[in-house]
């Protein structure tokens, strides 16, 4: 048997992955290939300003392209024509570029991928728009497949896009609303994981349960696929709120965002609500003030983080997110005959989440 290795897998479908995003955002929209139908003319050098120039630059400032990756090794691992849904890969990946555009705004976040947020460059307006866009964009996907697949088919990749979309907006608003430390209340574990769930689960969950659906297999299957990569999703929102406070400087300019950013959001990440729990009521008043203060003032952000560190709430989270991983994987492995695709499929989500990037 060969050997698994996944970041071979990964750089072997990066052209695959890259061509696919060029060929539904264009780099230059023009007349031969702008979608929309026009009555009167379309200013096309202001409509570059405002969208292309901003989503490319954005989107050649690297990401790690791991939902389309999952898409593929799915549709792969349950025998789909590739050359027929290979496209489909842009969707999952366009709609997560989107929303950690917002996401940005909304986190009053300085850096993304190791560079300005795109609203810091081009201002709230651009970026707000240019997030939406990426909203709808991909779409077109399903547009241009109508003639390849059967409605039947293309219909269920339109109802998970609604339904994982709508959930990703209820995760944003619960991470939202506890950051802005206005309830009385903090939340629980059980909590913590359905918010998680919402926001970082329904891309990779999207990407799953449409490599199955494009794979023409039943809802059961999906069912299966999409639980696995809600919790991997999980699994590493847990592990990506670790390394913020827990990488070095040196890490840092992989990992991409600022240090302590998630403290000066005032974001209720998993080891916070540990760290909640087991502190002594002092403690935890001050913990919970310095969240809610927004600050920037390094000094805080330390002192804050220590108070984490100090309740064990680092290894409790780790210990959370390699569980999910693990339990992940039971259904999975029932479910697929062993195969190379499999291997590759437990590497991938192990891989996912010791990344320090
Ligand atoms: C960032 O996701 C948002 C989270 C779910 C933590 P990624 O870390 O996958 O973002 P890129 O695309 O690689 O930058
Ligand atoms: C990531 O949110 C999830 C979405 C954008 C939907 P976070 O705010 O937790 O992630 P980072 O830390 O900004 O990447
Ligand atoms: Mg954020
Ligand atoms: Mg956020």
């Amino acid at each position: 048997m060969s050997k698994i290795d996944v970041i071979k897998f990964i750089e072997e479908r990066k052209n695959l992955i890259e061509m696919t995003i060029e060929k539904y955002i264009p780099k230059e929209i023009d007349a031969n290939n702008f979608k929309s139908k026009s009555r009167y003319t379309i200013d096309f050098s202001a409509l570059n300003y405002g969208i292309s120039d901003p989503l490319w630059d954005f989107l050649s400032y690297g990401g790690k392209r791991w939902r389309p990756v999952l898409f593929l090794l799915i549709s792969e691992s349950l025998g789909a024509n590739m050359d027929k849904i290979s496209d489909f890969l842009v969707i999952p990946e366009i709609a997560h570029n989107g929303t950690i555009i917002i996401d940005d705004i909304e986190d009053n976040a300085d850096l993304r991928r190791g560079k300005p947020a795109l609203h810091k460059v081009y201002g709230v307006d651009t970026a707000i728009n240019c997030g939406n866009a990426m909203y709808f964009l991909p779409l077109q996907v399903v547009e241009d497949h109508k003639e390849k697949l059967s409605i039947e088919t293309l219909y269920r990749v339109y109802s998970i896009y609604l339904e994982e979309m709508r959930n990703l907006h209820y995760g944003q608003a619960l991470d939202i609303t506890w950051h802005k430390g206005i309830l009385e209340k903090e939340p629980n574990v059980e909590e913590y994981l359905q918010m998680t769930a919402f926001k970082t689960g329904t891309l990779s969950r999207m990407a799953a349960r449409m490599a199955v659906a494009l794979s023409e297999k039943d809802e059961k299957i999906e069912a299966t696929f999409g639980k696995f990569a809600e919790s991997i999703g999980i699994a590493f929102q847990i592990q990506d709120d670790l390394l913020d406070l827990t990488t070095t400087d040196r890490e840092r300019e992989a990992f991409g965002k600022s240090y302590g950013n998630d403290i000066s959001e005032g974001k209720r990440s998993l080891a916070v609500i540990y760290a909640l729990l087991a502190l002594e009521k002092s403690k935890k008043d001050k913990l919970i003030k310095i969240l809610n203060a927004h600050t920037k003032d390094k000094k805080l952000i330390m002192e804050a983080i220590s108070m984490i560190k100090e309740t064990g709430a680092i290894e409790s989270s780790r210990e959370m997110a390699n569980n999910l991983v693990l339990e992940s994987w039971e259904d999975i492995n029932s479910e697929l005959k062993e195969s190379e695709a499999k291997q590759y499929l437990k590497a991938f989500s192990e891989f996912l989440i010791n990344r320090k990037i």
